[in-house]
């Protein structure tokens, strides 16, 4: 299987080098595509926009840190500050030229990527309104292939198999399925009308690299997890520093050999499951199809096999060293309401719970024949991958040690700031 180079370099120049626009160049996906592009010998803009002091420079050469990317491959790299809501998404009169003059292929991966319902316009506005002002940008430009990073769940609210095509969708789990689901047809209609090829890629969820456990991103398939981890933190100080007071009144318990039991059960069906796919194998498939489909198409970057939700709480049980926490149906919960720390947990993950209850199957015969071609296997979801992954997590507590010294696998490099216009910097 092809695998994420933990450091990366410019390994072989090609001919046929091309300009790319990577949006979302600060995401989990968006970094690790733009960091492949650039090792291929790419050039890359990067659209990224600053947040909370830290400019839109600064934290991409944070990014490029982490990747341990060196200085003469952050010099094929420029960062466009903008913003997707914003007409002509926010850039200045020279980088709106730059894209149109100079951009060949665009990878959209910039997307609002909450599920929650109070949160309704915002989404609508990155992923419908966003992708709508990067186009109008495109439609002028020389760009002739489009990679629109969708999601298998797309498939809204059915049940069994999941076709690798577009089609009619009646209902959706939450407003980010549906709006990726406009998103695609939005961008076939204009890719369309433009002469652009369309690639619209479908990972299902994406997860850290299989053989390091490095991600950037700690939801989806680790928030669940999290918060049980959380509960086993919260009650294992309680009970070694407090008398186990607040765990005694939520039925928790410490084992003589330190094995914490956790009375939760997981609504889900014995059916259920997730479909899982570390990020190393999604940015290599990604190069894949770019690579042997020059007219573009939609493909299911997924795993051919769901992990069940009952052998997720096996893994966690055992890594964790955990007791107590099992999948029941609903019924079940008919008979035995749930607990004080069932209702806490099902408000902590209350965005995933359909997520939970999940049997979808996604068909991606084109893709795995795409893949199979060039050698590129979608691992086992194991319980080795799983404790790699979940180490990481853990020592870079959840997210927050992510860029502490120690985790950017190199010094600290200075920035060098070409300042060829305000917004346009490259993050060597
Ligand atoms: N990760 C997965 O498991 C998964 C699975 C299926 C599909 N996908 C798709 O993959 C793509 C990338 O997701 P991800 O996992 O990389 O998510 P992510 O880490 O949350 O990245 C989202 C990126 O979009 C940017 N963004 C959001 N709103 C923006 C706006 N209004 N203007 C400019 N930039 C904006 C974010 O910028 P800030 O950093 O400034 O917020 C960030 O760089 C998305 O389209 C998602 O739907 C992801």
């Amino acid at each position: 299987m092809e695998s994420q180079a933990r450091s990366v370099r410019i390994t072989y120049p090609i001919n046929h080098q091309k300009t790319f626009l990577v949006t979302g160049g600060t995401g989990f996906l968006g970094s690790h595509l733009a960091v492949r592009l650039l090792a291929y010998g790419h050039r890359v803009f990067l659209l990224a926009r600053g947040r909370k002091g830290d400019s839109a420079v600064a934290r991409v050469r944070r990014l490029l840190d982490w990747f341990d990317v060196d200085d003469g491959t952050r010099s094929m790299l420029e960062v466009l500050e903008g913003e997707m809501a914003q007409p002509l998404l926010g850039l200045n009169e020279g980088d709106v030229q730059a894209v149109i003059g100079r951009v060949d292929e665009i990878v959209h991966c910039a997307s609002d990527t909450s599920f929650s319902a109070r949160k309704r316009d915002h989404v609508v506005r990155t992923n419908i309104e966003g992708l709508q002002n990067l186009l109008e940008v495109v439609q002028e430009g020389r760009c002739r292939a489009f990679h629109l990073i969708s999601t298998a769940y797309v498939a809204g609210m059915v049940s069994g198999v999941c076709r690798e095509a577009f089609g009619d969708v009646e209902a959706f789990h939450n407003i980010y399925e549906e709006t990726k689901f406009r998103a695609e047809r939005i961008a076939a209609d204009h890719c369309d009308q433009n002469g652009i090829v369309l690639y619209v890629h479908r990972p299902s969820i994406v997860y850290g690299d299989a053989n390091s456990g490095r991600t950037l991103l700690f939801n989806a398939l680790y928030y669940p997890i999290r918060t049980l981890n959380y509960f086993q933190r919260l009650y294992t100080r309680d009970i070694q520093e407090n008398n186990g007071e607040k765990a005694q009144g939520m039925g928790v318990h410490m084992a003589s050999d330190g094995t914490l039991y956790l009375p939760v059960r997981i609504e889900s069906l014995d059916a259920s499951g997730v479909n899982l796919v570390p990020v190393n194998h999604f940015v290599a498939a990604f190069m894949a199809i770019r690579k042997e489909k020059p007219e573009g198409g939609v493909f299911h970057i997924v795993n051919s096999r769901n992990t069940a939700i009952r052998q997720l709480v096996v893994y966690i049980r055992r890594f964790f060293q955990l007791s107590g926490i099992r999948i029941a149906e609903p019924d079940e919960f008919i008979k035995q309401p749930k607990n004080g720390l069932e209702l806490l947990f099902e408000n902590h993950i209350q965005v995933y719970g359909s997520y939970m209850r999940d049997s979808r199957v996604f068909e991606n015969s084109r893709t795995a024949a795409i893949l199979a071609g060039q050698d590129v296997v979608c691992p086992d979801f194991s319980y080795e991958t799983f404790a790699t992954c979940m180490r990481y997590a853990v020592d870079m507590d959840w997210g927050r040690r992510l860029y502490q010294e120690g985790d950017t696998g190199c010094a600290k490099k200075s920035l060098m700031d070409t300042k060829r216009s305000p917004h346009r910097k490259s993050a060597g």
